[in-house]
């Protein structure tokens, strides 16, 4: 067996997906950027392997939880799971945020211009998600769903759209500090930068299960 700092870090969430909240404490990427071992994603973020792995090995220790088993279900049970749960999430949370990010530039732009930037970098992620998601929903998983030969571009259009979102996700975390408002913050600002925190981590975990669990299967199945 592949020692496991060799091994892929969006492999070793698939694999047990008690092992990302790990990663996220660490802010190592386990979707977009989980292509690269776990000695390498270490590397890059200047954080300590050993401790690393020991957090890993009790995450995975831990009962209690049911966990999912995503690696043996059907590719068409979990495009369908993340059609309900992660699809549903996006455009049930987009309204209220961009709400929220409306209302908070307005009123406290003139003190914070990074206010402007974080609604107009929202704008462009809900829009982007919205028309990715139909793609997805109306186009790939059919394609998955039927076996179709010519799912491999499909793939890669999707993979690529990740990257965009994920990119947005993280200037946006940036933009807000890790999405900690400031103490003056109001209410609707604090809402903001809450439902911003919440919408990465349920980002994160559905492009993980698109780009290391299903689209792994689709590809698999396309090559056997
Ligand atoms: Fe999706
Ligand atoms: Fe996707």
């Amino acid at each position: 067996m592949t020692d496991i700092v060799d091994r892929k870090v969006g492999e070793l969430v698939a694999e047990d997906f008690r092992r990302a909240r790990v990663f996220k404490n660490h802010d190592i990427d386990f979707c977009c950027g989980g292509g690269i071992s776990l000695k390498e994603a270490c590397r890059r973020k200047g954080v300590d392997l050993e401790p690393l792995v020991d957090s890993l090995i009790r995450a995975s220790r831990e009962s209690g939880k049911s966990v999912p088993q995503v690696n043996s279900w059907q590719p068409s049970f979990l495009a369908d799971y993340i059609e309900n749960v992660h699809h549903t999430f996006v455009r049930e949370h987009i309204p209220a945020i961009r709400a929220f990010s409306q209302k908070v530039a307005k009123v406290h732009g003139h003190a914070g211009p990074e206010l402007l930037e974080i609604r107009d970098r929202f704008e462009c992620l809900a829009t982007d998600m919205e028309s990715h998601m139909a793609f997805e929903e109306e186009t790939l998983f059919p394609a998955i769903r039927s076996g179709a030969d010519d799912v491999l571009g499909l793939l890669e259009t999707a993979e690529r759209e990740h990257e965009e979102a994920g990119d947005l996700m993280k200037e946006l975390r940036k933009l807000t500090s890790h999405f900690t408002p400031p103490d003056w913050a109001c209410n609707t600002y604090k809402a903001l930068f809450v439902s911003l925190a919440e919408f990465e981590t349920d980002l994160h975990i559905h492009v993980h299960l698109e780009n290391n669990v299903l689209f792994q299967k689709a590809r698999a199945l396309t090559t056997s």
